[in-house]
């Protein structure tokens, strides 16, 4: 193992919590993750010791809140190789990461008939606003669709590309757990003259990330599913674009002037910034950057191989073909969130039954429905791992759903 699990546990405090004398297994990870304390002290202690509102007030108070939110920003940028801080631009979540590209600059650049492409394992956030944006401008959407084994079917490609204004593609999926060739879909959308959105709100938790690298114009995540709090998230566009882009909300903080007749907008980022920003949950992402950089993300990454690897085989190796896992068994193509059927007991009664000994999983569609459609399933069971997790937590999961057999009676 990359990582010492065991003393990474002792980071996080709800991993000590015992419910009916039973320790806690948390692997529902890809859905939110747990908090280190180092994010819950920066936190309590910015709230306690220098909390003020931001970009507003001349007070020293307020200056030193916006130093600190101004600096949050900073760990952003460099956390993802972002070449400038303008282009980061602080978000509610990657829902709302999203929905600002595709309201915005979709609503600007596309027009009726226009052709995007997206892939069959998007989950919702980025499936659905371009379904309203569609009503409104009768896109053509077109999907890449999937191989057996759940990883991308490029073999025609370049024809979904061809005459298409956008791309907009998941890194990982939240349900397969697969990486997706980022780069390589990123040139080809660049081919095509198509631009290209990447929502990385799976992938950043788990693996290095260097947007530069990655090619896309535009780029999206969320705070709570790396250690951080809920409340904010990220959208990271290459500046020229989001400059061009109308706003997406009104209000204040976005505007350099208002009239009776009219406003200008601020500058980059605060014109994607209406109203009062998350300040604190800034504070904590700025910690959690902190503590992911300290534990190292090609450590989580190489940790999460690991797990992935021996998760996937002790299960196959444990219950044959009672159980089917989703997604590729290949690591270097997959991250470690893994979704299964099982013995054909439906995945709400095993996460019931695993609830039992305190395993914590997700089961359902996973925002993910027309993908559940080509899994023809309507739904699985997700045991989505992280830096805390390790092989003891693997072998719960299999112990318990021991368990599960013997009250379904398998
Ligand atoms: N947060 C959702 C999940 O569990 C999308 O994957």
């Amino acid at each position: 193992m990359s990582l010492d699990v065991a003393r990474l546990k002792k980071d996080f405090p709800v991993l000590e919590r015992e419910i009916d004398g039973k320790p806690l297994v948390y692997l529902d990870s890809a859905n939110s993750s747990q908090k280190p304390q180092q994010v819950i002290d920066a936190m309590s202690r910015f709230m306690e010791t220098s909390y003020g509102p931001v970009s507003r007030s001349a007070y020293q108070l307020a200056a030193n809140a916006t130093e600190l939110f101004e600096g949050a920003r900073q760990k952003v940028q460099r956390f993802i190789n972002a070449s400038k801080l303008e282009e980061v631009v602080f978000t509610k979540n990657a829902t709302e990461a999203l929905n600002t590209v595709i309201q915005s600059w979709g609503r600007a650049n596309l027009h009726d008939g226009d052709a995007v492409v997206l892939t069959q394992m998007e989950h919702h956030a980025n499936i659905v606003p371009w379904h309203i944006l569609s009503a409104e401008k009768h896109l053509e959407l077109r999907w890449v669709p999937l191989t057996d084994d759940g990883q991308l079917d490029l073999t025609h490609l370049d024809q979904l590309l061809d005459g298409a204004k956008a791309f907009s593609v998941t890194a990982m999926s939240n349900v397969l757990g697969t990486l997706t060739p980022i780069r390589l879909l990123t040139d080809a959308a660049r081919a095509a003259g198509a631009i290209s959105i990447v929502d990385g709100c799976q992938f950043v938790p788990h693996n290095v990330t260097d947007v530069q690298a990655m090619g896309a114009d535009f780029f999206a995540f969320s705070s709570h599913k790396m250690c951080g709090p809920s409340g904010i998230g990220v959208l990271w566009g290459r500046e020229q674009l989001l400059e061009a882009m109308p706003p997406f909300m009104g209000g204040g903080n976005m505007i350099s002037d208002v009239r009776l007749d009219g406003f200008d907008v601020a500058e980059l980022p605060a014109k994607f910034e209406a109203g009062t920003p998350p300040i604190t949950e800034a504070i904590g992402l700025g910690a959690a950057i902190d503590y992911l950089d300290e534990v190292g993300m090609d450590n989580v990454r190489r940790h999460e191989m690991d797990i992935a690897g021996y998760t996937i085989t002790m299960l196959k190796e444990r219950f044959g073909d009672d159980i089917t896992i989703y997604g590729p068994d290949n690591v270097e193509v997959r991250g470690a969130t893994i979704s299964f059927a099982f013995r054909g007991i439906h995945p709400h009664d095993i996460s019931q039954v695993l609830d039992q000994t305190n395993v914590c999983v997700r089961a359902g569609h996973h925002c993910a429905k027309p993908l559940m459609r080509i899994l023809d399933t309507p739904a699985t069971t997700r045991a989505s791992f992280y830096l805390y997790n390790d092989e003891s937590d693997a072998d719960a999961l299999a112990n318990a759903l021991d368990g599960a057999s013997d009250i379904f009676n398998f």
